[in-house]
């Protein structure tokens, strides 16, 4: 009750355009609002309905979901994260993809065995994504195939807007956003190479981008942060499987390259090299998913800097072809790299194909305040909300 009133009452003592803006700005981060999270009590078996649909709704957010449908649609431009899980139903094999519009694949889920056992499987991604586009998950049209769930809930989907593509954005970061938009799965040889055409297209432009374009948005901006994206983001796929090998002479301890860039915000990834690079000091959230080779063992690290091993993958079992997942949150200072390492030796191996099995996702949730501005934020009411904000992804 008083905080808001507070904030007002700053806003309104705040004598310049900023204070009317920074109020404008508070509301409509209310309506930038967009998370789904949505379960399925009941198991489902391919048919020619591939669509998973759901019956309990944890959190929606905006209703951009449509639970009976199974079908997220997106109202706010920006880039979501996706995540889910789906439970193997016994003597099935199991195929799940998430989806993008009518028929681009984005990742998959997968084990192909046909035991008795239940079990679950897990994949996550972020997406760039339009007004319109819209995110579901499709069960493999095969009666071979069938997911599991019962009222304990092993099938769930979650998803949720982390970077809104807004004013600012639009215009400040446009060059971020057609490079990574149209991710075509027919197309992901030459999609990178896109990409990089695009970025470096879109470079140029930005620089000789005449200033007052911006005028309105950098007003209420800190100078010190002109020209400073406090967003990071990526999210990228690899379409071919993984083998070690014992050879004299490989380089050791290179980091998992990758093929396909979903979201690449802030372009602190370094998708051919597999390398994540620090630019945003603050807290980082990462998942990564990785693929089964048959009689191979699978272990995957995610790494920090030159070997710190901070999490890790493994799976020994002669099972057929599956997937692990692993995720964590990781405090980073300004230049600290990140990247997954696959073991490379003889025995070891990671599987995956164009559906993406192998999939590595990180993205900033919380940037650290410079002492300067936590001390300027904590003198006033009006400006704390204000850089709140600004910084909050
Ligand atoms: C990625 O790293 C490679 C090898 O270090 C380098 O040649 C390339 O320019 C980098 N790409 C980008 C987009 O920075």
């Amino acid at each position: 009750m008083l905080l808001p009133a507070s904030v007002l009452i700053g806003l309104l003592c705040l004598s310049h355009a900023g204070g009317v803006w920074g109020f404008a700005r508070l509301l409509e981060d209310v309506e930038l609002r967009s998370a789904f999270s949505v379960a399925r009590t009941n198991s489902m078996e391919g048919g020619p309905k591939m669509t998973v649909t759901f019956d309990t709704l944890y959190v929606n957010i905006g209703g951009d979901f449509d639970a009976k449908a199974g079908l997220f649609r997106c109202r706010i431009p920006g880039a979501y994260y996706f995540s889910f899980t789906v439970g193997k139903f016994p003597h099935k094999d199991l195929s799940v993809m998430l989806m993008k519009n009518r028929n681009e694949v984005q990742a998959i889920v997968y084990e192909e065995n046909a035991g008795e056992e239940r079990k679950v499987q897990s994949q996550s991604v972020m997406l760039q994504l339009e007004f319109g586009d819209t995110v579901w998950l499709r069960l493999h049209g095969d009666p071979r195939y069938a997911l599991y769930s019962n009222t304990g809930h092993y099938t769930t989907f979650n998803g949720y807007l982390v970077y809104p593509d807004t004013y600012g954005y639009q215009t400040q970061h446009h060059q971020h956003r057609p490079a990574y938009n149209s991710q075509q799965p027919q197309q992901e040889n030459i999609h990178l190479l896109n990409n990089n055409q695009a970025a470096e297209h879109f470079r140029p432009v930005e620089q000789n981008e005449p200033q007052h374009r911006e005028e309105e948005e950098q007003e209420e901006g800190d100078d010190e942060e002109e020209d400073d994206d406090q967003r990071s983001a990526f999210s990228v796929g690899r379409t071919q499987s993984i083998v070690g090998v014992d050879q004299v002479g490989m380089p050791q301890h290179q980091p998992v390259s990758f093929d396909t860039a979903f979201v690449n915000i802030g372009e602190d990834f370094n998708v051919t090299e597999g390398l994540f690079t620090c630019r945003v000091p603050g807290a980082y959230y990462f998942s990564f998913n990785v693929g089964k080779l048959p009689q191979k063992t699978l272990s995957v690290k995610l790494m920090k800097n030159r070997l710190e091993v901070q999490a890790m993958i493994y799976d020994d079992s002669q099972g057929e072809k599956a997937l692990q997942s692993q995720s964590l949150m990781m405090s980073l200072k300004m230049g600290d790299t990140v990247w997954l390492y696959s073991h490379q030796r003889e025995g070891f191996g990671a599987y995956s194909n164009h559906a993406k099995y192998i999939t590595f996702t990180g993205f900033l949730v919380y940037p650290d305040v410079p002492p300067a501005a936590a001390a300027a934020a904590a003198s006033t009411t009006a400006t704390s909300s204000q850089s709140y904000a600004d910084k909050k992804p």
